[in-house]
């Protein structure tokens, strides 16, 4: 595996729930592999894992139900961070590598170094939900130094490929904010044409954009749907058919 690629993090989130973010993720990460690049899917949806099953059949459900994820990854990290022993001060590293849970996604077409790998949610099974669910982000955050371990969890996905996609929870909550506010070098905020899903998205772009300057922002319309020839008509022929979009556009501040 060639390192040091300097990779871009991009996360992938919505207000709303059901808004395509993950199709959305799954097919960017797609068209990035066929195109030679070398890219790591990451599912941070934690509550509610769902990403494998858009890269069926080309992953083996056997290693999603066995090959432990990002809550192990963190959770590891934990119980060595609670320990009192005398090491160097980058101990942390080490829980940081990716490289141990990724699992390959079957598909020898792609060009290049074109490769897409998965990091699951984590082991699917009857202690998961226990584990995200009791699991103190407060505590990470503050006692055990969290913001370094996610900090050097960056540098070793951009070090190992050149995109890596991060599926977010969707809503307001301590994941999201990971993935939204700790993670990404560039944030798609994906939205449906409802007013909550504008205005939930239109929120948190305009929040991060004012903290955080330097972060590319992108604002991805999904599930259009119209997909049948009755509904193409309908919306083409319907004189307000882009109210959606014109919503969207006086729902975000204009930046430079
Ligand atoms: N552009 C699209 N056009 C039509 N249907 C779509 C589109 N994108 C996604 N879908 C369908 O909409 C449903 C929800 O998509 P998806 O799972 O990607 O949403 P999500 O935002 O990740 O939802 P969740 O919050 O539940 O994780 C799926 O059945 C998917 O096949
Ligand atoms: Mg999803």
């Amino acid at each position: 595996m060639t390192e040091d690629r300097d990779g871009r993090i991009i996360t992938f989130y919505s207000f709303k729930g059901g808004a395509g973010r993950t199709m959305t993720l799954a097919n960017t990460a797609w068209i990035l592999a066929a195109n030679g690049k070398r890219v790591l899917v990451v599912d941070w949806d934690l509550e509610s894992p769902g990403l494998h099953k858009f890269f069926r059949p080309f992953l083996k459900s056997t290693d999603i139900a066995t090959t432990q994820g990002v809550i192990e990854l963190i959770s590891d990290y934990c119980w060595s961070a609670t320990r009192q022993v005398q090491r160097p001060a980058d101990w942390h590293r080490e829980y940081a590598r990716v490289g141990v849970h990724t699992v390959s996604i079957e598909w020898e077409h792609f060009p290049g170094d074109g490769a897409i790998d998965f990091l699951s949610c984590g082991r699917q099974n009857r202690d998961y939900s226990a584990l995200v669910s009791d699991f103190d982000w407060d505590n990470f955050y503050r006692r055990l130094g969290g913001g370094q371990f996610l900090d050097a969890l960056r540098d070793d996905m951009r070090r190992n490929y050149d995109y890596v996609l991060i599926d977010s929870r969707s809503g307001l909550s301590d994941i999201a904010d990971i993935c939204t506010v700790h993670l990404p070098d560039i944030l798609v905020v994906c939205f449906t044409l409802s007013d909550q899903s504008i205005e939930g998205a239109a929120g948190i772009a305009t929040q991060i954009a004012d903290r955080y300057p330097d972060r590319g922002i992108r604002i991805c319309r999904s599930r259009c749907g119209w997909t049948t020839p009755r509904r193409r008509n309908w919306t083409r022929d319907a004189p307000s058919h882009d109210t959606g979009s014109n919503v969207s556009r006086s729902a975000w501040p204009r930046r430079k």
